[in-house]
């Protein structure tokens, strides 16, 4: 025997598995699986889309178009573009008040996606827990899994409006609580965070010490209400990554450009894990994102209108057919309760696909408080969503 191996492990059998037991254990996201299924019928009316059916503005496309055109298909630094980071610290200077140093306390990502793992990656070690606030996009608790955290979900409550109740978020601290992770306007509840929610928030995050990760994708999808950021809440910024992106605001889901900014100590650790995984995000896509802060308003304030149009159509149907469904003021997502069809969300949206045609997305998707609602998005055209009304009548008769 070669004395090279002495002591490590020899077998001839081959293991069950390679994989790490941490993906071992990685649920598939209940959406995913949603979608094979829809992906195999026809006449469906799909309400379980999560991205805008806008296609990107015009002159974002040319941006992108010409940024190629100009032979610029090289890295950007790690951190993107200087001029983009710039962009994005004006446009949050103009918007929230808050600043941030271009030059190190902002790294462009491939979505918010990224920015998430990066956040995950950097702040973790094993162990320690994240609270997660509930229902959420998909991906929250499996990134702090992967990123060997412990996610605590803490759910928020219709008898709430889904706003947040910080003392649940309290009573879920332990010794080995690291982070807080919110994601306002949310998805899938559409709900936009109360500022008084937020602002006991920070004071919980403050007195334990805690981290907080603010995911603000659909910051300009709102309805008659402001977003507010929580960073610029007084006191917050210390201890807050803020996550942006451009992939919901300006139709650009495909672009993949997100942001995280911070204190330049968190957004440095950031930066290092993506410097060596990513390197840097798309080049085109950073000046088509350059653009879309440009010239992009007038095109979100057209997109918001319509939204909010059918937001209204959506909103006042499902509560018409005795699905209660509260106002959603943000992003572009309706969550009715369907308890009173007499089944659990993931029947209640597999019976409505197979009889009816309709997709809808199980709220136990997307965590705790999620169960007995179903996803609803109102990002598709008026005319389905009359369609859609219609079919979800003719099921609630049979059902309801
Ligand atoms: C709340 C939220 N955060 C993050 C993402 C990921 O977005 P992207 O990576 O396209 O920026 C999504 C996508 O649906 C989302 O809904």
């Amino acid at each position: 025997m070669s004395t090279a191996f002495t002591g490590a492990r020899q077998s001839t059998q081959v293991r069950q598995s390679y994989l790490a037991e941490r993906v071992q254990n990685l649920k598939p996201s209940g959406i995913r699986k949603f979608f094979d299924i829809v992906a195999t019928m026809k006449d469906v009316i799909s309400l379980g889309i999560g991205e805008p059916d806008f296609n990107t503005p015009e002159r974002i496309l040319q941006a992108g178009i010409r940024s190629l055109q100009n032979g610029e298909t090289h890295y950007t630094s790690n951190s993107g573009t200087l001029e983009l980071r710039r962009g994005i610290a004006t446009y949050l200077e103009q918007r929230y008040g808050i600043e941030y140093d271009p030059n190190s306390e902002l790294v462009i990502s491939v979505g918010v996606s990224e920015a998430l793992y990066l956040a995950l990656t950097a702040l973790l070690d094993p162990g320690e827990e994240v609270i997660v606030s509930t229902p959420c996009f998909v991906a929250y608790q499996a990134e702090v899994i992967l990123a060997g955290g412990i996610p605590v979900e803490v759910p928020t409550l219709e008898d709430d409006d889904f706003q947040i109740r910080p003392e649940t978020i309290e009573a879920a601290i332990t010794p080995r609580t690291k982070a807080i992770l919110i994601g306002f306007p949310n998805n899938p509840t559409g709900v936009v965070a109360s500022k008084k929610c937020l602002l006991e928030l920070q004071d919980i995050a403050n007195r334990y010490d805690l981290a907080v990760i603010s995911d603000e994708l659909y910051d300009q999808l709102v309805y008659g209400v402001p977003h507010v950021c929580f960073a610029a809440l007084p006191g917050a910024r210390q201890r807050t990554l803020l996550l942006g992106g451009f992939s919901k605001n300006y139709a650009m889901t495909g672009w993949r450009i997100g942001f995280a900014a911070g204190p330049s100590e968190m957004i440095q650790g950031l930066l290092r894990i993506h410097q060596y995984t990513i390197m840097c995000a798309p080049t085109m896509a950073q000046a088509a994102a350059l653009e879309a802060l440009t010239s992009g308003q007038e095109y979100v304030d057209q997109m918001v209108d319509e939204y909010n149009r059918r937001r209204e159509l959506i909103v006042g149907g499902l509560n018409q057919l005795g699905l209660t469904t509260i106002e959603p003021h943000g992003a572009f997502y309706a969550f009715p309760k369907i308890t009173i069809a007499g089944m659990d969300d993931e029947i209640f949206a597999q019976m409505l696909l197979e009889e009816e045609r309709v997709a809808v997305v199980p709220g136990s998707a997307f965590g705790l408080g999620g169960e007995g609602f179903v996803r609803c998005s109102y990002a598709t055209a008026y005319e389905r969503i009359e369609e859609a009304l219609h079919r979800i009548e003719r099921f609630m008769r049979r059902h309801g």
